[in-house]
């Protein structure tokens, strides 16, 4: 897979096929990967726009916004942040699922809702801590299952986030309603003292430096959007 990508294809005349693809896709990698993949199917449009808030938000109107797409997975949110962008913006997309990335590389060559951005959108294979610091972005974007993760994975991770985040850049994550309660009655009790613990770390990142969050119910499973900005 290239990481790089210009060129824009002949659009499939069957689109729903395509959607139904990347969700076949996304469930048979649950199925294998659960734990990184964190949900059984892409989100919805309504989270995705969501998700692009930051990005419509644009506080400085006309300058080019450095987009960040974490866990990018078959493109879901991708998509939102497609819509949203403007030309001169350019975005960084993470997928650690080497199926996953090769199937978005492949979209935005035959999308229409991602070929409008394939000259400015670079598919990243790896997992996020392998990218670097030589980086800066305005804008992050992260569709990562926070609560499938340990607590001290996810506070390196929001710290990575802030330290590539430009002063005054916004941070936009999700997370799924209700997940805690559910693994308080289905969960091992060592699995649920682990989202417990990994909610604290969550909840004091959003305490800290939250400036909105907004609950998505067409969603499956309902999900709760934060934003949060880092100080200038
Ligand atoms: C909940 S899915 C979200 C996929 C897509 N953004 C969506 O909303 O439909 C999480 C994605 O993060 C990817 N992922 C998990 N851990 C990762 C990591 N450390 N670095 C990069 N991607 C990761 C998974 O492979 C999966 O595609």
């Amino acid at each position: 897979m290239s990481e790089t990508h210009s060129s824009t294809g002949p659009y499939p005349a069957l689109r729903l096929d395509e959607r139904l693809r990347d969700t076949g896709l996304f469930l048979s990698q649950a199925v294998r990967t659960f734990k990184a993949t964190g949900s059984v199917v892409p989100s919805s449009a309504a989270l995705a726009r969501a998700m692009a808030e930051q990005i419509r938000a644009r506080p400085v109107p006309g300058q080019p916004l450095r987009i960040l797409e974490v866990g990018a997975g078959t493109g879901a949110i991708t998509r939102g942040l497609a819509e949203a962008m403007l030309p001169g913006d350019t975005a960084d997309l993470v997928e650690s699922n080497r199926e996953f990335a090769d199937h978005l590389s492949e979209l935005l060559t035959t999308d229409p809702d991602l070929a409008r951005i394939a000259g400015s959108a670079t598919v990243h294979a790896k997992l996020v801590g392998e990218m670097g610091t030589d980086r800066s972005y305005d804008v992050i974007v992260s569709g990562l299952p926070f609560a499938n993760f340990d607590a001290e994975d996810v506070e390196e991770i929001l710290e990575y986030y802030f330290r590539v985040l430009e002063p005054g850049g916004h941070l936009s994550f999700y997370g799924y309603l209700y997940t805690k309660e559910v693994k308080a009655v289905i969960a091992r009790r060592e699995d649920y003292l682990r989202q417990a613990r990994t909610s604290w770390v969550v909840q004091d990142w959003i305490d800290r430096y939250g400036i909105r969050s907004e609950k998505v119910f067409a969603n499956i499973p309902p999900a709760f959007v934060h934003h949060l900005r880092k100080p200038a």
